[in-house]
Parts: structure tokens; sequence; C-alpha cells
């Protein structure tokens, strides 16, 4: 199987090519990447050698650089990661490039899909489009949960996934869309809670808590996320929406503390700062529907996440040369933003 996977050099997609080209010795990845300050080849450089492995730098919103990737490889499925991410970004520095790559290039990505006759499009979005959860409330976003994005980053991932259902319902474009929960692993940019705040401690530099702290995520370990996207690519039926989660919420504090507590930091590192405009309080993922249909469970559950985290902070510890190049690329991009 052809498979082409764009956005493949940041944190989810470096994850996923190295295990589905473990895990399928019949797969061919190509990425396709556009590496913006997220994207990293270093993060490849265990399949760089690979022959089943080739990358392409590219644009998922130039519909030309798109249209002659389809052309030239023809790929059977397609596993789109692209996307600005960071939900701080869109906030402080606009939210054009979070339209343009995250609604204008899934567009471009199922036309291409359309024109080629690709067999199966994979769109992976957010629990964030589905808006925020009191903590007080018992129910979990499920899959019918109407969407109601706060931050313009959740807003264009919400644009993208109804261009997917649009092509979906008009053109029978076989796409499924991926409603995912927090990550951690390795790999992941430093912008982000937990690598973030583990860059800070190892640097015994105060560890930012955005208000009270007591914001509530779901986390997920990366390689949970992987084996689920393995299992809708091999198994999804086109046009269905597929939550997936561990069942693990933690409120920020928590996890934060749960770091310092695993490097040996005291809890002084913490320091509180203003919040986030319009910080949404909760996420809280029900992935019973691809349990149930598709046989998927996380193995990092929930009483595992004590040894998810704590293999995570191994591997910052341990990969000083990734963390130093990607500390000093992160100055440079979030000098701006607190
Ligand atoms: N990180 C999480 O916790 C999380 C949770 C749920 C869903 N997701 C979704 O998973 C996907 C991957 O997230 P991530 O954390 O790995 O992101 P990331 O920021 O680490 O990586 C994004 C990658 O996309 C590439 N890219 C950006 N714009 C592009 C464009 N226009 N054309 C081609 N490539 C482009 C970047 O170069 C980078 O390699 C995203 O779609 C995100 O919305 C992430």
């Amino acid at each position: 199987m052809k498979l082409l996977v764009c956005g493949g050099a940041g944190f989810i997609g470096s994850n996923f090519i190295r295990h589905i080209l473990t895990a399928r010795e019949d797969v061919q990845v190509i990425n396709y990447d556009k590496l913006t300050y997220a994207g990293n080849l270093d993060n490849l450089a265990a399949v760089a050698e690979n022959s089943r492995y080739r990358f392409v730098q590219g644009d998922i919103s130039d519909a030309e650089a798109v249209d002659s990737v389809f052309a030239e490889h023809q790929p059977d499925a397609v596993v789109n990661f692209a996307a600005e991410t960071h939900v701080d970004r869109s906030i402080h520095l606009g939210s054009r490039e979070f339209v343009l790559t995250n609604v204008v290039g899934v567009q471009t990505l199922l036309d291409a899909c359309r024109r080629h006759g690709t067999k199966k499009i994979v769109q992976i979005s957010t629990d964030e489009v589905y808006g925020s959860l009191a903590l007080d409330e018992t129910r979990k976003f499920i899959e019918t949960t109407p969407f109601a994005p706060n931050p313009p980053y959740a807003a264009a991932k919400a644009g993208g996934d109804l261009i997917c259902r649009a092509y979906f319902q008009t053109f029978k474009v076989p796409v499924i869309v991926t409603h995912c929960s927090n990550n951690y692993g390795p790999y992941q940019f430093p912008e982000k809670l937990i690598p973030f705040s583990i860059f800070k401690a190892l640097a015994d530099e105060p560890v930012p808590i955005y208000g009270d702290g007591l914001y509530v995520r779901d986390w997920i370990h990366v390689l949970d996320h992987c084996r689920a996207i393995q299992a809708i690519l091999e198994r999804g039926s086109a046009g269905e929406v597929y939550n997936i989660g561990a069942d693990n919420e933690r409120a920020n504090l928590d996890v934060v503390k749960m770091i310092l507590a695993e490097l040996g930091k005291p809890e002084t590192l913490m320091e509180q700062v203003a919040d986030r405009p319009g910080h949404d309080r909760r996420y809280a993922i029900d992935a019973s529907k691809i349990t149930r249909e598709l046989g998927w469970r996380p193995n990092y559950t929930r009483e595992k996440f004590a040894d998810g985290l704590r293999e995570t902070i191994s591997w910052y510890r341990e990969n000083t040369a990734w963390v130093e190049k990607l500390r000093k690329r992160q100055a440079e991009i979030n000098a701006h933003i607190r």
C-alpha cells in the first residue's frame, strides 16, 4: 500500500511514520510536509534511509504541488496530520495561517483525492472542536456532540472537518475524521504543556502555570493514537467519525507536579501567569465507538500514565542534542509569545 502522510515531520506524524513502517512491511510512505517551524526531519532520522520511505517538501494548500505528488506517487490512502497546531499562536500571532492550512489545505487534499480516486483519506482532527466542558459535568464528548470551538485553532480544525463531511456527502470522497484528545510522548515540539514544562524544569527555570492550573486535559500516549489511526486506516468506514482518547483526565497543575517530582525539582519552580484568553476548562473524550467497532483500546491506560510520563521524560533527558536544537528554535520563534 502506498500511503501519503501529510505533516509527517511533526510530533504525531513522525511517530506514526515510524510506527506504520514497523507494523506493516507492505506499506510505503511518502511524507509530504511544508517544514514549518514545527516540522523537523530529525524526528525521522531512524527511517531516512528506509527504502519504503520518501520525503517531499510542500504545502497542502498548494493545489499544483499537491496534484503533482498525487500524479507521481498515486497513493492508495492519505493520512493528514498537517496543521497549524498551537492554540497560543492562533491567539497571539493571528489566525490566517491556521485557516490556510487547516481549512484550505484540507479542501485542497480532498480535491486531489477526488480527482485521483484515492481509496481512503484519514483527516486527523482534535477534541477541541467540541468546545469546553464544565469541571462538574458528567457528559463527555461523543462523535455527535455539536461543534463549539473556542480558540481560532479549534475553529479552523472544525472548518476542515466540515469540508470533509461535505466532500463525503456530496462527492462520496471516502474520508474519515478522527477527534483525538491531548497527546504526549517523544518528539513533541516544546511549545506544548508537557515538553515545555520538562524543558523549563531541566533548565531550572520557572514553569509557567496558566491561571489557577485547574484546566483538565484527557491525556493519551502518542503511540496509542498511532495504533488507533492504523486501525481506522485498516478497518474504518468511509464517512465515519471516530473519537480517540484514553480516559485519562488530569488537571494541568497535577501533570506539572508529576513532572517536577520525576525530575527531582521543587514545586516552587511553578509560577502562576496570566491566563490564556477564553481558555477551555475541560476536555473529556468518550472513545467507546472505536473500541466497540474497531477493537482498539489504549495500552497506556489511566493507571499507566505515570509510566508513560516517566518514559517520555527519560526520552527528553536522553536526547540532549534534539532538545538543545529545539530549545534554540523555540527561543527564536516564541520570543514574542508569552
Ligand atoms: N498534539 C496533540 O495533542 C493533538 C491532539 C489531537 C489532534 N492533533 C492533531 O494532530 C495533527 C498533528 O499534530 P502535531 O501535534 O503532530 O502537530 P505539529 O505542530 O507537531 O506538526 C505539524 C506538522 O505539519 C506540518 N505543516 C504545517 N502546515 C503545513 C502545510 N500547510 N503543508 C504541509 N505541512 C504542513 C509542519 O511542518 C509539521 O511537520 C494536527 O492536525 C493536530 O490538529 C494534535
